[in-house]
Formats: C-alpha cells, sequence, structure tokens
C-alpha cells in the first residue's frame, strides 16, 4: 500500500476534528483508495499545551516540515494572513502541496500563491475555505465547467445567519442572538470579522474568482454588515412578505461586467435562500445549463471542515501524486471582467424613516426621492406606540440606482422632521 505522509500546521478546532475524523476512516479511506495517510509532523504555537488527541510529531518549528522531504502535503490550519501566507509560499517552495482552511489569506493572497504554486508545478486546495463541508469549490470547478455561471447568490457565515433568525424568530436583539451564537460556540470571540460583513466578503471574493476565473480583490468588493439590522425592520420585511439575510452576491452585468456585493438584503419569503435558518449555509446559482441550483449545509465547525479536507488531501493523493495533469483548483488563465462599483449597482430598496410626526411628512420624503428619480412602489406611516409623536415612515422602491439613492437619503437626513437616520436595505427578487 502506498503511504502518503502529511504535516499539519495548527492543531486547534479543525486540526483536532481532522486528526479525529482521519482516525475514524483510516480503514475505508485505505479500501477505497489504497493509500494509507500519516501525519508526521504537527506545527503548533505551544508545543507544551494539553491536545484533546493524541498526536505525535509535535513541533513549533516550521523548519522541521519544510526540511522533512518525506512530507507531501501540509494541511495549513493556522488562520489568519501572517505566518500563514509566508508559510504556504515555503511550503510551496520546499515541492509540497498544500491544502488550505484559511479564507482570508486566500482572499488577499490567493492568486500570488497561485502564481507561485503554478510555476513549481505544486497545487493549492481549499475546499474547506467556503462553506465548510459542503463541496460547493468542487462543484463549481469540475460539477459545473460546462456552464457559464451568470449569478451566484449565497448565505456563506453561519454567525450572522444564526443571529438574524434568531431576531426573526425569537424577536430578541442582536446583540443577545450573537450572545447565544457564542454561547454555542458559533462566533469567535471578536466577532467583528463575522458581523461586519468581512468573513462573508472573503468568501465570495474565492468563489468569484473560481467562477469567474478573474483576480478579484478585498477592495472590489463592497462589505456592509449586520450590525444596522433592527427588529423593526425584521418585523417590517415579515409584514411585507420578506426575510432579511447577509447576502454575498456576485452579478454578470451584460457580457464583460460584475456585481460583487456583501450586504442584508430582503428576500421573498418564497426564495430558497429564505428556507436556510441558524448556523446553515447555503449558495445559490444560475447556470446557463443546469439552470436554478442551490448548495446546503453546515459552513462551519470541526468535523464539517474536517470533512472536506480530507476530501483534498485524498484528491490529491489520488491525482497530483499519481498523474502529471489534471485540474487545478485555480484557473490556469485569469480573464477580466469590469467589476461595477456599488453606485452604479441598480436594485429594489425598502427603505425607513425614522420621523417627528407631523402633517406632509410623506410629502416631503416623496418629492426628494422623486427628484432623485425613485419611483415608490408603496409607502406607509406609522406610530411609536407609547411615544405618539414619533413614528416611522415605510417606502419600497421600484429599481433605483445607488448613486441617487444615497443622495436622496442624505438629503432627507438632513430634514427637521428625521429623529435618526434612514435605514436602508436593499431587496433581491
Ligand atoms: N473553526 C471552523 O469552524 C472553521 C471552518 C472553516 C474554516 N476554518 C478555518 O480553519 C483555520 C483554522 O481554524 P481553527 O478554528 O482551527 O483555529 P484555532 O482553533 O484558533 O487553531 C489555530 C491553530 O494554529 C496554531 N497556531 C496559531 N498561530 C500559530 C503560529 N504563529 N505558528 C504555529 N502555529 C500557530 C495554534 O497553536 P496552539 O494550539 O499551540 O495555540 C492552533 O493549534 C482558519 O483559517 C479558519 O478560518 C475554520
Amino acid at each position: 500500500m502506498k503511504q502518503v505522509s502529511i504535516a499539519l500546521l495548527g492543531c486547534g478546532q479543525v486540526g483536532t476534528g481532522l486528526v479525529k475524523l482521519l482516525q475514524q476512516q483510516r480503514n475505508f479511506i485505505e479500501r477505497r483508495t489504497g493509500i494509507r495517510l500519516r501525519i508526521k509532523r504537527i506545527l503548533v504555537r505551544d508545543s507544551a499545551k494539553k491536545r484533546q488527541v493524541r498526536i505525535s510529531g509535535i513541533t513549533d518549528n516550521i523548519r522541521h516540515i519544510l526540511d522533512d522531504k518525506d512530507i507531501d502535503i501540509a494541511v495549513e490550519l493556522i488562520g489568519g494572513i501572517e505566518p500563514a501566507r509566508s508559510y504556504i509560499l515555503k511550503l510551496l517552495q520546499s515541492g509540497k502541496h498544500v491544502v488550505t482552511a484559511n479564507k482570508a489569506v486566500l482572499a488577499h493572497y490567493g492568486s500570488e500563491i497561485q502564481e507561485i504554486a503554478q510555476r513549481i508545478g505544486r497545487e493549492v486546495y481549499y475546499e474547506s475555505a467556503v462553506c465548510a463541508g459542503v463541496p460547493v469549490i468542487r462543484s463549481i470547478k469540475e460539477g459545473l465547467l460546462a456552464n457559464r455561471i451568470s449569478l451566484l447568490m449565497g448565505i456563506l457565515n453561519g454567525t450572522t445567519n444564526y443571529i438574524l433568525s434568531r431576531m426573526s424568530e425569537e424577536g430578541i436583539s442582536l446583540n443577545n442572538g450573537l450572545k447565544q451564537a457564542q454561547q454555542y460556540g458559533f462566533a469567535e470571540p471578536d466577532p467583528a470579522i463575522d458581523l461586519q460583513g468581512i468573513d462573508t466578503a472573503h468568501k465570495l471574493n474565492i468563489l468569484a474568482s473560481l467562477s469567474f476565473a478573474i483576480k478579484v480583490r478585498p477592495q472590489d468588493i463592497y462589505t456592509e454588515g449586520i450590525t444596522g439590522i433592527e427588529l423593526e425592520d425584521i418585523k417590517n420585511a415579515n409584514e411585507f412578505g420578506y426575510v432579511i439575510k447577509l447576502l454575498a452576491i456576485a452579478r454578470e452585468i451584460g457580457r464583460n461586467k460584475l456585481e460583487l456585493k456583501v450586504h442584508p438584503a430582503m428576500i421573498p419569503k418564497v426564495h430558497p435562500l429564505a428556507a436556510v435558518r441558524n448556523e446553515f449555509n447555503a449558495l445559490y446559482l444560475h447556470g446557463n445549463a443546469v439552470g436554478e441550483m442551490m448548495f446546503y449545509g453546515k459552513g462551519a465547525g470541526a468535523m464539517p471542515t474536517a470533512s472536506a479536507i480530507l476530501s483534498d488531501i485524498i484528491e490529491l493523493c489520488t491525482k497530483s501524486l499519481t498523474y502529471s495533469h489534471q485540474l487545478s483548483h485555480f484557473p490556469n488563465a485569469w480573464g477580466h471582467k469590469r467589476i461595477i462599483s456599488m453606485d452604479e449597482t441598480v436594485s429594489l430598496h425598502y427603505l425607513r424613516f425614522p420621523i417627528v410626526d407631523k402633517p406632509g411628512v410623506i410629502g416631503k420624503i416623496a418629492t426628494i426621492l422623486g427628484n432623485h428619480n425613485i419611483s415608490i412602489y408603496g409607502a406607509t406611516a406609522s406610530l411609536v406606540p407609547v411615544k405618539k409623536a414619533l413614528g416611522n415612515v415605510r417606502v419600497l422602491t421600484k429599481k433605483a440606482k445607488e448613486s441617487e439613492i444615497k443622495r436622496a437619503i442624505s438629503e432627507i437626513n438632513r430634514l427637521p422632521i428625521m429623529r435618526g437616520r434612514a435605514v436602508i436595505i436593499r431587496i433581491e427578487e
């Protein structure tokens, strides 16, 4: 039986899950592939720390992995940008294939890593970096290769989806939803990367690069998180037949332009993504041949993530270590599409204006919207139950350009009738 030696960089949540899964599946993998996988070295920050699994070969010196010619595949599970990026490049240069779960390093340095890997004939696999255990990368790379993908729309962050689900179903505040997510272990101790949409944008960056074979820089993606979402807006969405989700959207505009954005959006309750609740992830896409398709499953957690990592290791063993020609995880050649600015995007909008109740308030708001070519689909006013002099005007617009919405809202925010800033939530049908 062929033996393949592996090194892990990091043995935290995911690394521990991978060690456990490999122990559980070892015999099955050997029967299916004829390959025996052996974890030879594990790099950690603190080699004296007590581990949850029995492991050997622990080290805190990367040279023990770089200099070991017997190690064919290294799995980067440290996270963050540095030293993960430098280690990945050094591992490739020392002749190893790399598997990583690190969406941050791929979003920032994916094309640099790919260029170096391609130059020296090594592979970088990253199935677990998006939607963890749900095999979206392999499906786009291979299963959907014959398609022209025109739309990707995803719920790619379990923490924010869990919070929005609890707000919508239990009526709890965003902060309480976050506390629950932390108690159940979904959220990071510092959840800003989840809440501000940054984690979702990293994953969209990876998906868009692969689906459209283009280089995407983090600054190309308009990114807005969920911190501005209030219970009031969740209730209003429900009343209008929508739910609010943090969406990652990549949409082709004509043949050569692309819209890339992450923001909370109202989607109809009947949309396939509306049924994705709690910590689950989903990716909805449109391909010219397959039509609509949706992937759904657990987008985080040690074992789902380990499942995707182990599949990458096995694919590397059965393909790259055996054959010289195979389909890389990165495009062979990058194409070009102009990524349009957020100001150029066009969308339906829900607008909420917190106002002081005075005659003619709706008229004033409607006039300014009209001056900016924004047509109103429907408008209602309601009073705050206890404080009768205060209220909200809710407006649903027809399709309007983002730049016009911004200008109109900035004008309305300056009116003396406003008791707070207007809330803007885009609607995806
Ligand atoms: N957790 C998930 O559900 C999930 C899902 C998908 C993808 N991911 C990705 O998987 C990766 C790992 O996540 P995780 O949750 O397993 O992280 P984690 O629990 O924080 O583990 C990080 C590991 O890296 C080691 N490490 C940190 N800095 C190091 C350094 N400078 N040198 C050597 N070792 C270092 C740590 O060593 P010590 O143990 O000695 O501290 C620890 O073993 C990240 O890129 C994350 O985004 C995670």
